[in-house]
């Protein structure tokens, strides 16, 4: 599926012996994707520089190894608001997947299933929340945007109960939309047949379509309908699913986000799309966690491509970690069997890592594990 004239390639029917690492999937990715759906899908705000440092703090940590210790009955499982998980890798919430893939969140979500992990679908997905729940069996988390008006997110709450997900996942860091400039570039807009499934009967949110010279954001009516704090806590209040506030890079954020109820933190910079040069999100997880001090489990997503960063982002103070971008890249390279090999590599990289640190279950993984200059 293409939304241009661009020549794409078609899936890979076999996965190449030369790919190695999930990064390993971008180019394979990149020839099967219109240019302009690319940039909608691997862009970020503005000059990209949060996104880069996404990458580059995970790279600056180092580890410490810690040599023969005893490993027999390892494991990587955990236990989030009642369910058992096999490995701390979810898949992070991610709009479109039929940009890449014409089977879309269903491949993404058949894969989870057959790799045992746990994925969080988005508002803007394009498959609805219905059809995804209803053909596959895996722990499904659905990631909310607070709609404008209250009773449509109140329907989108009691769809996602009804379907059977596990947790509410609401996302706080973009009540108005980032400025991708790459993507306003590459003049991006959701090809014929792509649609948010899930807002089928819904208005589509006010954009900003302000006259020049008059004030873009402030002047528009989209303001007013902005979601406070207020709006989370009424949400925690209508439903019966724990509910996740995701993209908290400011302790003050994790208190306020305590005060109203939420049952988990997800330390987000949304992978640099919204707002540039926020801090990477491995830089702010230690202040939230301090903030939070055990009250909640703290999830992490962010520029995540190695078992490495993983046992990082857990030596420091996350439970879990969510992936995005490898993930796309895997179901646009190859549909599910893409995705399922992401997932799969990642995991076997985090084995290996608590291996070479001595940690044979995650419980052990603390900052001893972070080598201290
Ligand atoms: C193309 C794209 C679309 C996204 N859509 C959403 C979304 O609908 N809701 C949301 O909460 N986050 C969304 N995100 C952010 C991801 O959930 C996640 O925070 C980010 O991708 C993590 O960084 P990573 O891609 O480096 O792993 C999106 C990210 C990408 C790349």
């Amino acid at each position: 599926m293409t939304s241009s004239a661009t020549q794409t390639l078609p899936p890979l029917r076999t996965i190449p012996p030369q790919i190695a690492s999930v990064t390993d999937y971008e180019r394979y990715a990149q020839e099967r994707v219109s240019e302009a759906n690319w940039a909608y899908l691997n862009s970020a705000a503005a000059d990209q520089i949060t996104r880069r440092d996404n990458r580059q703090a995970w790279d600056a940590i180092r580890l410490l190894n810690r040599n023969l210790m005893a490993m027999d009955g390892g494991n990587t499982e955990l236990e989030l608001f009642g369910e058992r998980y096999a490995y701390p890798i979810f898949i992070a919430p991610v709009a479109y997947h039929r940009l890449v893939h014409p089977d879309g969140e269903l491949a993404t979500a058949l894969a989870a299933q057959a790799m045992q992990a746990g994925m969080v679908l988005s508002t803007l997905s394009s498959i609805s929340l219905e059809n995804v729940a209803t053909n596959t069996a895996t722990p499904l988390w659905f990631q909310l945007y607070i709609q404008p008006e209250k009773k449509y997110t109140q329907s989108l709450v009691a769809r996602a109960e009804a379907a059977g997900y596990k947790a509410l996942v609401v996302t706080v860091d973009a009540p108005v939309t980032g400025m991708r400039n790459a993507e306003q570039r590459a003049q991006f807009v959701l090809p014929k047949g792509v649609t948010a499934a899930n807002l089928a009967d819904m208005p589509s949110p006010d954009v900003c379509t302000a006259v020049p010279g008059t004030s873009p954001i402030f002047g528009s009516g989209m303001v007013q309908a902005l979601p406070t704090w207020d709006d989370i806590a009424w949400l925690v209040s209508i439903t019966r699913l724990p509910v996740l506030v995701k993209g908290v890079l400011n302790p003050k954020d994790a208190q306020d986000a305590l005060r109203v109820g939420a049952a988990g933190i997800i330390v987000s910079n949304h992978g640099g799309r919204v707002m540039d040069t926020l801090p990477a999100t491995i830089e702010a997880l230690p202040g939230v966690a301090e903030k939070v001090a055990g009250r909640v489990p703290i999830l992490l997503d962010g520029g995540i491509r190695r078992g490495t960063d993983i046992v990082k982002a857990l030596a420091l103070g996350a439970s879990a970690v969510l992936v995005g971008l490898p993930i796309i890249h895997g179901l646009a390279a190859a549909g599910a069997p893409g995705v399922a090999h992401v997932l799969h590599i990642l995991r076997t990289e985090l084995e290996l890592a608590m291996v070479l640190c001595g940690c044979k279950n995650l419980g052990e993984i603390n900052k001893e594990v972070i080598w201290q200059t």
